[in-house]
């Protein structure tokens, strides 16, 4: 009979290497299914003796809530950039260059991955630390977010591996996970990442790592630093790290010419378009350490290795005409309608405009011979004008100024680069928009009903908003086409049990604008419920995590409209739920005290620590008063907060003093609190590496 702690180790190697497997071998060898019950089994058992959690088990690759410190780190290595080179005679000149420092030098060739780079420490094989590149010194801790990457091993394979070393690469997003994240952002009136590069950044700085796992980013890995590394080449270095259970890309050669470079360049030209994730050049490398010493590096990058970046793919056609959309929020997207032409392998016909400050700076006008371009981009884009071919007699774009669709006067909020058209509750594509959006998994999950049944049911004016979704009879949706018994009272059912739909999704579904699946949860948390968030004033708005002016403005003017508050009553009757699950109490180390929290904090969010003053009986004031126990004093704090908080001679404590104070406290009960969030443990900062770090030295790098 095994003991827990074997058990517990046998499915953690099972896991690893049925990951390994899938992840980075592309080769899984037992189903989703049976990946999933071993992965329930160990989470149970670490569940069961917590004493054996550990933070490289594969259970914490789904990530948590918990808010990200990213604390900014030194590298122990400078992480260098590389220099580029556009053309064949530019690349020649390098080559010529080393081969008169280094005779008989061998290079490798690589693929450029177009990512964000990483840099990754292993202490006795087990992953330490993520960092960013940053400033190339110094970049952001990302540990939490890069262990639920399940390319990146946790733990690694094989004896062989130096007890401490960095290994760095790219982290990056393919294809497929880049089309699914933006389709999912435009479903939900979110901004669109322009491109996988800055999806992969703008995700690895997520403040939630459990975020960051559904993005579905890769790692691969393309450099190995330390001090007294066991090679003397680059590819015997990569060879080892995909020893080690590393993602090394396949598509790297040895060359020993120009004309091999060239040819290597020439292949992937063309060829990188069936790949399945972004790159924008190839990096070629010398390949043995001792040509690499003697080569150097200048203060940015190294001598001894080189980027090819690859043009982007331009074409030149006839704007026919400029169409516009309008989405679910009302947001209006000019689309340029183009002469189909060849472009990448694919026949381009439209390009998005963005919105009309592009089209003014272009100064485009339909007729014109326009350079379409396909770069980092999936959507092609617009690049410029060919004046030379330009008609005489041709005139500047008029943007439009009323809706497309049911003729609004369109209008520019501030700051916003985009036109809106106003009118939510008649403009037909804001109404499906906003209907679709509220019955969405993520939001009130009636997704029985689908977008076509909800065209169904406009079309037959069984409904013409949200609420009167409620007002539905089984009856009434049998007789429909495509429809029948079954479906509806289907339908009928799941709408029912939307009604157990928790507050934060209830008001996220409601399709405010700006007002996405975070800003939700935290209005829910600070507010409470519904009544108190109405009344909230901007000023009070501002007060809630991630809440700025933008969204304020946008929560306030939605419930300024008589026909959302309206439906809202309606909903409220239909008994939706609009009140935060009570907060349970976990003891009374507070009671009785008032707390006022000002300035930002290092190990929680404002939430979190008011949430924490409530569980533990206190209460969390708003502004500083006679009555006030403490001032829970962050940094930037305001000035005014202070002075008063002076003048009155009321105690300013930090949030280490804070966490003190309810640290020992005696629990009331043991059930967890009804936000995660409010017992975030912080997050323990990584063991300082054992040995001292030595100065860089160039040296070191390979
Ligand atoms: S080697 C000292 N290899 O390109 C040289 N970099 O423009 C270290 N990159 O910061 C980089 N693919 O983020 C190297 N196969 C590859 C790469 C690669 C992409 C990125 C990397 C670097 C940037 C420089």
């Amino acid at each position: 009979m095994m003991t827990p702690e074997q058990k517990i180790n046998e499915l953690r190697k099972e896991l690893n290497s049925h990951n390994y497997k899938y992840y980075v071998e592309n080769a899984p060898v037992i189903s989703d299914y049976e990946f999933d019950k071993m992965l329930r089994e160990l989470i149970e058992l670490e569940e069961l003796h917590p004493h054996l959690k550990d933070a490289n088990s594969p259970s914490m690759r789904v990530g948590s809530d918990l808010t990200n410190a990213f604390r900014s780190v030194e590298h122990r290595f400078p992480m260098l950039s590389l220099s580029n080179t556009y053309s064949s005679e530019e690349l020649g000149e390098w080559v010529t260059k080393i081969e008169q420092e280094v005779e008989q030098t061998e290079f490798v060739c690589e693929l450029k991955f177009d990512g964000t780079a990483i840099s990754l420490t292993y202490e006795n094989g087990r992953l330490l630390r993520a960092v960013t590149r940053g400033d190339g010194t110094r970049g952001d801790e990302v540990t939490e977010n890069v262990r639920t990457i399940r390319s990146v091993p946790l733990v690694l394979q094989g004896d062989d591996y130096p007890d401490y070393f960095e290994i760095r690469g790219e982290i990056f997003m393919p294809y497929s996970s880049f089309d699914r994240l933006n389709s999912e952002r435009e479903q939900q009136g979110e901004q669109l990442f322009a491109n996988p590069r800055n999806a992969a950044a703008g995700t690895l700085k997520q403040q939630q790592s459990q975020v960051v796992a559904k993005r579905g980013l890769d790692c691969t890995l393309y450099q190995i630093a330390g001090e007294q590394l066991p090679f003397s080449s680059h590819s015997e270095s990569l060879d080892a790290a995909r020893r080690w259970g590393f993602k090394v890309s396949q598509h790297t050669k040895v060359c020993r010419t120009r004309a091999e470079i060239e040819e290597f360049i020439k292949y992937w030209d063309t060829e990188r378009h069936s790949l399945p994730f972004p790159t924008d050049g190839i990096v070629i490398k010398v390949n043995r350490f001792a040509d690499r010493r003697k080569l150097g590096t200048t203060a940015k990058a190294p001598k001894w290795a080189v980027a090819y970046k690859f043009k982007a793919e331009q074409a030149l056609t006839k704007l026919l005409k400029v169409t516009y959309q309008v989405g679910r929020t009302g947001a209006i997207t000019p689309v340029a309608n183009l002469e189909p032409v060849l472009l990448a392998g694919t026949t381009v016909k439209r390009a998005t405009l963005h919105n009309a400050d592009q089209i003014a700076a272009l100064d485009l006008r339909e007729g014109d011979m326009v350079y379409v371009e396909k770069g980092g981009e999936i959507i092609p884009k617009i690049t410029g004008v060919e004046l030379g071919e330009r008609d005489a007699a041709s005139q500047p774009l008029q943007y439009i100024t009323h809706c497309p669709e049911c003729g609004a006067e369109l209008v520019r909020y501030e700051g916003e680069a985009k036109h809106y058209c106003p009118n939510q509750s008649h403009c037909r594509p804001q109404i499906v928009g906003r209907i679709i959006h509220f019955i969405r998994r993520k939001a009130m999950n009636i997704e029985s009903l689908g977008e076509e049944t909800v065209e169904l049911l406009l079309e037959h004016n069984l409904i013409e908003n949200i609420a009167d979704l409620y007002d539905l009879r089984a009856e009434q949706l049998a007789p429909l086409p495509r429809l029948g018994d079954k479906s509806a009272r289907n339908i009928i059912s799941s709408i029912d049990s939307s009604r157990e739909v928790p507050f934060h999704r209830v008001l996220f579904a409601l399709g405010i604008r700006f007002v996405g699946e975070t800003t939700a949860k935290y209005l829910a948390a600070h507010f409470g419920n519904m009544e108190r968030l109405m009344q909230a004033s901007h000023e009070e708005l501002l007060e809630a995590e991630e809440v700025g002016a933008k969204i304020a403005d946008s929560i306030i003017e939605y419930f300024a409209d008589e026909q959302n508050r309206s439906i809202i009553e309606r909903l409220v009757r239909a008994g939706l739920k609009f009140e935060a699950e009570a907060k349970v109490l976990s003891s009374q180390a507070l009671e009785g005290m008032n707390i006022v929290i000002s300035g930002s904090f290092a190990q929680h969010s404002r939430d979190e620590l008011k949430a924490m003053i409530e569980a533990h009986g206190g209460k969390n004031q708003a502004a500083v008063a006679a009555n006030t126990t403490y001032l829970l004093a962050g940094e930037k704090i305001g000035p005014a907060k202070l002075q008063k908080a002076n003048k009155l001679g009321i105690r300013i404590i930090s949030e280490q003093e804070f966490l003190t104070m309810i640290e020992g406290a005696e629990p009331l009960n043991t059930e967890p609190l009804a936000t995660a969030e409010a017992v975030a443990e912080p997050t323990p900062a990584p063991e300082p590496p054992k040995a001292e770090p030595t100065t860089p030295i160039q040296g070191t790098l390979f």
